[in-house]
């Protein structure tokens, strides 16, 4: 099968010395395209800005910003493909941003922000098969339950991003699987890369 992984943050550019971003550092995201090149599959990592190898095996395309990164995923995406989103993109970028490093004697300290596209949204019509993260730190699994149905996923991997242990930069996380019928699947603490094979597994299992 072909595995299209997004992983990391995306930077959303004020200017070229100055951006919007998120703490995520992909390491989750590439123990995901990690596991599914060793078992086998034709793995492609759509990695925003981190400082991380490349797994072997996997072919890694590097993206700054949440547009750069829908248009990666969408000149990957075939039918039949499995869509694994990882990545934190930002949500929301500066509307208006400057070739040029802006002087702050010019900036008025104000930013207007527009949406991003939802990556995962977008493809929610295309015959894949779709997986996703729900990074949380209230509500957890209530608000995992809703972006499963709402992007129309197999399964979504919710996560809260304050407990210990979990979320951004470490190595393990505690992760609850959430499908879209409403049930849950729990798991203790565990690395990031055994959190991995979970997911692969539940994949494969399909
Ligand atoms: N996602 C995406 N494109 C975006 C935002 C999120 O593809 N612009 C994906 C993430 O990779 C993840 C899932 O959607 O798999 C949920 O991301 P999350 O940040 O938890 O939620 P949001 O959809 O951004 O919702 P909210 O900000 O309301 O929590």
């Amino acid at each position: 099968m072909k595995f299209i992984i997004t992983a990391g943050p995306t930077r959303e550019h004020i200017d070229p010395v100055r951006f919007l971003s998120n703490p995520s550092t992909g390491k989750m995201g590439f123990a995901v395209a990690a596991e599914a090149a060793r078992r086998g599959h034709e793995t492609v990592l759509v990695a925003g800005p981190v400082n991380l190898r490349t797994p072997s095996g996997v072919r890694r395309i590097d993206v700054v910003s949440a547009r750069d990164m829908l248009a990666a995923v969408k000149n990957e995406v075939i039918d039949g493909a499995v869509f694994v989103g990882v990545a934190a993109v930002a949500d929301f970028r500066p509307k208006v941003s400057f070739d040029k490093k802006q002087k702050k004697s010019v900036m008025t300290g104000e930013l207007k922000l527009v949406r991003n596209p939802d990556i995962l949204k977008s493809l929610k019509s295309v015959p894949i098969t779709r997986v996703g993260f729900a990074a949380e730190t209230n509500d957890v699994l209530a608000e995992a339950s809703r972006k499963c149905r709402e992007k129309n996923l197999k399964f979504i991997v919710a996560n809260d991003v304050l407990a210990k242990g979990s979320g951004f930069g470490v190595s393990t996380n505690r992760v609850t699987f959430v499908y879209p019928d409403g049930s849950l699947k729990k798991f203790p603490l565990m690395s990031k890369r055994r959190v991995a094979e979970r997911i692969l597994d539940e994949i494969d299992r399909a």
